[in-house]
């Protein structure tokens, strides 16, 4: 393993304090992003809910302190009524079990969070549409919509579940539809200077490629910069549980557009491509998602290739911690400032988001020589 420098024990550290402080308050609730200094709690359906708890398995892993666990445990036991509710659950389901009951599972071998996490891998295959070979996104967000032929880049994320599943029960099937929606991926979603479309549409009933939509990125032609860390970071993970040399290249593509775009702080904007007259807001939870990427890249390739990508995530998560952290600010809850969730519709613009504060201490803990629970 790389040498550490300094600051990387002592970003550890402060995260698994300023966790735990803040465990205290938001307990088994869902925060998503911090407003006004305080992590607003959404419903156990909402997509993010996997990241709070796969925060405190992380610092868990490390402290052994079972107030955490604890709470990781009542967080993914709440996500069993989500199930049974069935209609709020789209293909989010692999960041919500992947970060409560795998990662449970991993840690501590729980026979109930194995059942949990098949159950939801399960559901997450049967969102997959056999003609167009791509995982359905989400379902209508309002009556009469149609959203049937939609996918999204985030799905890449999505797709350790399915990985994970083949690899506990021996059977290929979920590993087969993840390798085929990489695959679409690649054909409609990367384009050949490793930017990414956000949504792609496809006919569901022929599979055929409809459209691109622009979808959390300014415009369909414009490049989302949490997209591309979802697709640097899932490509690479595509690599891990595969093998397959094309989801390397698509990482490494997809690594290159977005070193190559970032400002000087090496934090990304929230969109690459933006015209002038639109504000450039940072989207920290991109970089620390790609952070996670780039050092898991790092991990994949030869060693003259590697310092690239290592000493590129490890500047990124180094400028998250001593320029957007928030270590000594008692009255903000996140730990990484200047998210960007949703610029078109306005929604928790320059905050902390749950997200950014995961892949940041997943990130560390990679620099550290711990996996990421992806
Ligand atoms: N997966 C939704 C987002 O990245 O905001």
């Amino acid at each position: 393993m790389a040498q550490q420098p300094d600051w990387v024990k002592e970003a550890w550290n402060k995260t698994a304090e300023k966790v735990s402080k803040t465990s205290r308050r938001i307990g088994s609730g869902f925060p998503h992003a911090s407003v006004n200094g305080k992590y607003v709690l959404e419903p156990a359906h909402w997509w993010t809910a996997g990241f709070w708890p796969g925060l405190l398995w992380l610092v868990y892993r490390d402290t052994k302190d079972t107030a955490l666990k604890t709470i990781a445990e009542e967080c993914e036991a709440k996500l069993d009524q989500v199930i049974a509710d069935y209609y709020r659950l789209d293909h989010d389901i692999g960041f919500m079990w992947t970060l409560t009951s795998v990662a449970r599972y991993k840690l501590l071998g729980e026979e109930e969070s194995k059942r949990r996490a098949l159950l939801a891998a399960n559901l997450l295959s049967a969102r997959f549409n056999i003609k167009g070979r791509y995982i359905r996104a989400w379902n209508p967000w309002r009556p009469g919509e149609d959203n049937s032929g939609w996918a999204i880049i985030d799905c890449m994320m999505n797709l350790p579940l399915l990985y994970w599943a083949s690899s506990v029960t021996g059977d290929p099937r979920f590993k087969h539809i993840a390798v085929e929606h990489s695959d679409t991926v690649l054909t409609h979603f990367i384009r050949p200077d490793g930017s990414v479309n956000h949504i792609v549409v496809f006919d569901p009933a022929t599979g055929e490629k409809i459209g691109v939509n622009g979808g959390q990125g300014y415009s369909a032609e414009s490049a989302w910069s949490r997209g591309a860390a979802w697709a640097l970071y899932g490509m690479a993970l595509g690599y891990k549980y595969t093998g397959e040399e094309r989801y390397l290249q698509a990482a490494k593509q997809v690594a290159h557009f977005f070193i190559a775009n970032l400002p000087e702080d090496f934090v990304p904007h929230w969109d690459f491509r933006l015209p002038p007259d639109v504000e450039k807001y940072r989207d920290s939870s991109a970089g620390a998602c790609a952070a996670c990427g780039l050092l898991l890249l790092s991990k994949q390739v030869a060693d003259a290739e590697s310092a690239l990508y290592r000493q590129a995530g490890e500047r990124m998560l180094h400028s998250l911690y001593s320029n957007y952290g928030a270590w000594d600010r008692e009255d903000e809850e996140g730990l990484i400032l200047h998210g960007t969730s949703h610029y078109p519709e306005r929604r928790n613009i320059d905050v902390p988001l749950i997200y950014g504060d995961y892949y940041f201490a997943e990130g560390i803990a990679q620099l550290l020589g711990h996996d990421g629970l992806f």
